[in-house]
């Protein structure tokens, strides 16, 4: 535990592959730092969930995530998981800065035209307190449209991974975020669930009208690095140190060699 803070990994958590999403971003910020990203594959899907089993596990997940890798800052890269746990964890373990990612909801309002938007999340990130109190707080004066998708999350790690993804399925589930009133239409679709940027592309081309789809991954690794411990040294470290961890201990070979294009050793 004698380790300089800024010597000690970043920790990045996800269900899956979303986190990537915010990983990346947050390498481009902390090009200095050392990442350790967890996939919780083992509990993927989170979106389906009952909300008590599904915090009563992460919290137990992170007690051994904190002792073996000592993270100078955790990021919670899943929505579905932050709307959720982040005051129980900060509760737990008040050692560990937490930075959590949740629905846009405030910029989406800050920036829309028309007054709609629309949030597309995981069931659970919908039905989530946390999420209509966002609304509440920040989006009073918009229309929210809050859409759950069953199957996205799945679709996003099957495109990453290379595999057809079949435009009529996507299109079914984006379609709800697409809603008119009083002559006005949704002008922001906010990606509320790590995964779904991997499909942003696909998503602008299948949409029926053109709307800015919101992102957060920058802006959650500006928190991050607005709450580490500056380095000192201006170097960076040894390029290989970034490893990721399964906790089903048996990615496949697509997930792998995924991970090594990001530059994470799978251990
Ligand atoms: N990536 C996660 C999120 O941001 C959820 C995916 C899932 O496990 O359903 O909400």
């Amino acid at each position: 535990m004698s380790e300089k803070a800024a010597d000690r990994p970043i920790l990045v958590f996800d269900s899956g592959i979303g986190g990537l999403t915010v990983l990346r971003e947050a390498r481009v910020l902390m090009p200095d730092r050392r990442f350790v990203y967890i996939a919780d594959d083992a509990g993927f899907p989170y979106g389906e969930w009952e909300e008590a089993a599904l915090c009563s596990r992460i919290v137990a997940m992170f007690a051994g995530l904190i002792a073996e890798h000592n993270p100078q800052i955790a990021i919670i890269a899943c929505n579905t998981a932050s709307t959720l746990v982040l005051d129980d964890l900060r509760a737990a373990y008040p050692a560990v800065p937490f930075v959590g990612t949740v629905p846009a909801i405030k910029p989406a309002a800050e920036r829309t035209s028309s007054g709609l938007v629309s949030v597309l999340a995981t069931p659970g990130t919908v039905k989530r307190a946390y999420t209509r109190d966002l609304i509440q707080s920040f989006a009073a004066r918009c229309h929210v449209r809050l859409v759950g998708s069953q199957n996205l999350a799945r679709m996003a790690e099957e495109h990453i991974r290379g595999d057809h993804i079949d435009d009529e399925a996507i299109r079914a589930e984006i379609g709800p975020c697409f809603y008119e009133r009083s002559d006005q239409r949704t002008d922001i679709v906010v990606l509320a669930c790590t995964h779904y940027p991997f499909l942003a592309n696909v998503f602008r081309r299948l949409a029926p009208w053109p709307v800015d789809w919101l992102d957060p991954a920058e802006a959650i690794a500006r928190r991050a690095l607005s709450l580490i411990e500056p380095d000192g040294t201006g170097t960076e470290p040894e390029h290989g140190d970034d490893i990721a961890i399964f906790t089903s201990g048996n990615p496949d070979f697509s997930t792998r060699r995924l991970m090594q294009g990001f530059g994470l050793a799978t251990v």
